[in-house]
């Protein structure tokens, strides 16, 4: 691994940071210090330097400026270096290795709800639905060894959508659209089924990979045929 593939945004961030502000402060001390000895020389009556290494006032103050608008550059460009640079350390954005499918299945079935992946914004959910002519996950590689990884996001205006345990389907409590364990559209304002991310399986470990989130379901798309299996958490509209 490079070194920069070992620094998180973050970090490569902060060093930009910092050794922006430190080139400032001593771009600063230097003009603060020549200006200071142009006076105390001055006050002495003493011959004016050479005009090659003299500093009015004016450009004391002028050097400040360019420094100020240089550091808020070197700021700005590191902000957004780390909001763009891929997260090489496995969160968001990356490939996640999720755990073994074995031991997903058991946590699937001890618990009866999806496993939750907080660093990559998904649940795994069980998978075993009848592919339609138009839609195949297994196929299009969204779903593999019987799993499946649906991004949080609810498709109408972003909230996250919650797992319901007593339906056991995703409700979202913003506005009530609903979507059967596979994600897939139900009820309410939502456009289509949530979306989902590529998976792969690996020596057993089930791999997500979160660079691209690939859109839901049309309505009416339902290849598991799941009816809510008890009330629902929110109210339908
Ligand atoms: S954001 Fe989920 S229903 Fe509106």
């Amino acid at each position: 691994m490079s070194v920069l593939a070992a620094l998180s945004g973050a970090t490569v961030a902060a060093l930009a940071v910092l050794v922006a502000l430190n080139l400032f402060a001593l771009v600063f001390g230097l003009s603060f210090l020549r200006a200071s000895r142009a006076a105390k020389a001055a006050q002495r009556g003493a011959p004016p330097a050479p005009a090659a290494g003299a500093i009015t006032r004016r450009d004391f103050f002028r050097g400040s400026l360019l420094s100020s608008l240089l550091v808020f550059g070197a700021e700005f460009g590191a902000g957004t270096l780390a909001f763009l640079w891929p997260n090489l350390r496995g969160g968001f954005g990356a490939t996640i290795p999720a755990g073994t499918v074995e031991d997903i299945k058991s946590e699937i079935r001890d618990t009866g709800q999806p496993v939750y992946v907080g660093t990559g914004r998904f649940y795994i959910v069980p998978y075993e639905g009848t592919p339609t002519e138009d839609v195949d996950y297994v196929a299009a590689g969204l779903a593999a060894e019987g799993l499946m990884a649906l991004y949080q996001k609810c498709v109408h205006l972003g909230c996250r959508v919650p797992f319901c345990a007593s339906s056991k389907w995703f409700e979202c409590p913003c506005h009530g659209s609903k979507y059967n364990e596979a994600g897939e559209y139900q009820l309410g304002p939502a456009p289509r089924g949530m979306d989902r991310f590529r998976v792969s399986v690996a020596d057993g470990v089930f791999l997500v990979d979160t660079s691209v989130p690939v859109l839901g379901p049309p309505r009416g798309i339902d290849t598991i045929q799941q009816p809510p299996q008890g009330p629902f958490c929110v109210a339908t509209g």
